[in-house]
């Protein structure tokens, strides 16, 4: 199901520390209905190269198990809608692109958002459910993974592309230098590239340890970044930090001999192993603040929800052992996700309909996240009397 992962994937250094370990832990998008296998557990620990920085997990997980069935969708929130209008507008500065090529294209929400502007799209996504929705919607998309043997592939039938967006994807990837030259392949010397990835420092700043996951195997510096396109013909040529997901950058990349003197500004990174062991502390002491404050609610006979199945509920309830006993069920806007069971804990997933009907006396914000869309929406939750317990970016309680 997994091999075990042994030099660094930016630099090649094999001097690898573990500093983060958070168990073994159920794949935390295997959502099933009751009765279906599992696909599997496997070990969730981070390693830190000492050489460029990087932090990437112990194990990789075939990718086959992870993404052949795939129950993330990308959010319609107005979050998220917002977050592609910033970006089309910042990529639009940069540039007037024609032709669109999206990595892991997902449901095909951004590719839409750009033929519509008018720009030919094409989107390659390895889960089918999804190509298929978007190919049966007008979305022109391949159904496989991104590397360079499919990108010599879409070369041939499609032609270059003037602009490439990887959105959440590239720590998805294990073969950088293979994922790069395909990069490479697919566009031309005017291409603009843009890798959308969470950033490392806003996830040990926040303490984010919930969105280390096996379908995330590295957690991105710009050191290491720089450290992997050394003897490319790619450079990085800007950096964006948006809000979504708890912090994210946008790297963008162009040829070296579109921009010989590009100069990315002034950004400091000092993350050291000391960095992720200051992390590991203030983690335990967050995930005891909240385990004693579950253990006193459940003593009080109140009863609790959880807000939103996403992935980064599955690390929690599994890191913390939680049961059925602890959280009655979770609901989730996602139709493939209702009626199915959180990975590893069995806490059935309700449709969100659910909270106004179980009226839970309080609701886990695992979709943190979305903090201020969700509590814009559940007012009438609160009116009632519900409260959230919102478990990050700050422990809190509301209502
Ligand atoms: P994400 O943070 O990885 O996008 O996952 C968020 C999950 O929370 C996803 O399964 C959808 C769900 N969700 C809700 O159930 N209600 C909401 O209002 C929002 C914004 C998300």
């Amino acid at each position: 199901m997994y091999h075990l992962h042994r030099t660094c994937r930016a630099c090649g250094s094999d001097r690898l520390v573990p500093v983060f370990d958070l168990g073994v832990q159920p794949l935390s998008n295997d959502f099933r209905k009751a009765g279906e296998e599992c696909a599997g557990f496997a070990p969730l620990k981070v390693l830190f190269c000492s050489r460029c920085s990087l932090a990437q997990l112990s194990v990789v997980v075939r990718p086959d198990i992870l993404y052949s069935r795939y129950s993330y969708v990308t959010s319609t929130s107005q979050m998220m809608r917002d977050h592609f209008s910033a970006l089309a507008a910042d990529i639009f500065q940069e540039s007037k692109p024609k032709s669109l090529l999206e990595i892991g294209s997902n449901t095909g929400n951004l590719l839409a958002y750009f033929q519509e502007c008018g720009v030919s799209v094409y989107g390659v996504e390895p889960a089918t459910n999804l190509a298929d929705g978007c190919n049966a919607a007008g979305i022109p998309t391949g159904n496989f993974f991104f590397d360079t043997e499919s990108a010599t592939d879409i070369v041939k039938a499609r032609g270059r592309f003037d602009l490439v967006i990887a959105r959440h994807v590239f720590c998805h990837v294990d073969n950088w230098k293979d994922f790069v030259s395909g990069l490479v392949q697919i566009g031309h010397e005017d291409t603009l590239y843009c890798i959308e990835v969470p950033y490392v420092k806003d996830l040990l700043a926040n303490l984010e340890f919930d969105t280390i996951y096996h379908e995330h195997l590295s957690y991105l510096n710009l050191g290491a970044m720089e450290w992997l396109l050394r003897d490319t013909p790619l450079q990085i040529h800007k950096v964006v930090p948006y809000p979504i997901h708890g912090g994210a950058i946008v790297i963008m990349l162009r040829h070296r001999d579109f921009d010989p003197i590009a100069d990315y500004g002034p950004i400091v990174e000092s993350i050291t192993e000391e960095s992720w062991s200051d992390f590991e502390h203030r983690c335990n002491r967050l995930i005891l603040e909240f385990d004693s404050q579950l253990d006193s609610l459940r003593h009080q006979g109140k009863r609790i929800a959880g807000y939103g199945a996403s992935a980064k509920s599955t690390v929690w309830i599994n890191f913390l052992h939680l049961t059925r006993n602890e959280i009655a069920f979770i609901t989730d806007t996602t139709p493939d996700k209702v009626g199915t069971l959180s990975p590893g804990s069995d806490i059935p997933i309700l449709d969100e309909g659910a909270l106004m009907v179980e009226k839970p006396d309080y609701a886990i914000m695992f979709a943190w996240n979305y903090q201020r869309e969700i509590v814009a929406k559940e007012r009438a939750f609160l009116a009632g009397g519900g409260k959230f317990i919102v478990p990050l970016p700050e422990f809190k309680i509301i209502g």
